[in-house]
């Protein structure tokens, strides 16, 4: 495994077979080889609206998520907020290879920030859709300050900033009822979505959780 780029806790490696794994304070989270669920937390998200055209992608990571939004004709403003600069960085400067046309895309829009922050700042119905994929879920947290985005009054600012009938989806590696009851108080419905994933051999599943806004 060789360090490709590496940024306080923040590191990128490529392993033998040329894939790359993003590893956060020594924690595992995320490879270029099991993308499935990134993308179908897009994918799903933009099923789930009928006219979905302006996106926040809260988590740039490697960018497969962003990349299924901006494969759906009808996104006119992809929003992307990522916490580390470094990780942008990277995206735009091809270590990362798919990087720099990804972000070229004149539909994208990328701060360098924390989501929450960013949520709560938000004009209200902002966004028909916001996809929130910045963690683990709320049981495997890599940054303990993510806490809160699991919880009710930082989901009530995703659904604030949200337009009425839009989608707020959020990706976890684990089933979540406390995630889904939070949700529930906040959202007029609340769908669970989970998938069979393989990880290097290993048989797991990962989970949506979608909200949908209440109508105007
Ligand atoms: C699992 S990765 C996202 C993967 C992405 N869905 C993809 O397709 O590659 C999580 C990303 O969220 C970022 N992140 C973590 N906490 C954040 C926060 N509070 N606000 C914004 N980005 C955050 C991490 O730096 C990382 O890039």
């Amino acid at each position: 495994m060789e360090t490709v780029a590496q940024d306080g806790g923040l590191v990128l490696r490529r392993r033998e077979d040329d894939s790359l794994e993003l590893r956060a304070n020594g924690v595992f989270v995320m490879d270029t080889v099991e993308t499935s669920t990134e993308r179908a937390l897009a994918s799903r998200a933009l099923a789930l609206h009928p006219a979905p055209r302006r996106v926040l992608v809260g988590g740039l990571g490697l960018g497969f998520t962003l990349e299924a939004v901006l494969a759906d004709p009808r996104v006119e403003h992809a929003t992307v907020v990522e916490l580390e600069p470094a990780l942008v960085g990277w995206m735009r400067d091809g270590t990362i290879p798919h990087g720099p046309s990804l972000l070229a895309d004149p539909r994208v829009h990328v701060e360098v920030a924390d989501v929450a922050v960013a949520l709560r700042d938000s004009p209200p119905a902002a966004y028909d859709v916001v996809v929130l994929d910045v963690d683990n879920g709320p049981s495997y947290l890599v940054h303990d300050g993510n806490a809160g985005l699991y919880q009710a009054p930082l989901l009530r600012e995703a659904a604030r900033a949200t337009a009425p009938d839009g989608r707020v989806v959020i990706w976890s590696a684990s089933e979540e009822p406390a995630l889904v009851a939070a949700m529930s108080t906040v959202f007029v419905e609340v769908e669970e979505l989970s998938f069979p994933v393989d990880l290097q051999g290993r048989d797991e599943r990962y989970w949506l959780f979608a909200g949908t806004t209440a109508t105007s």
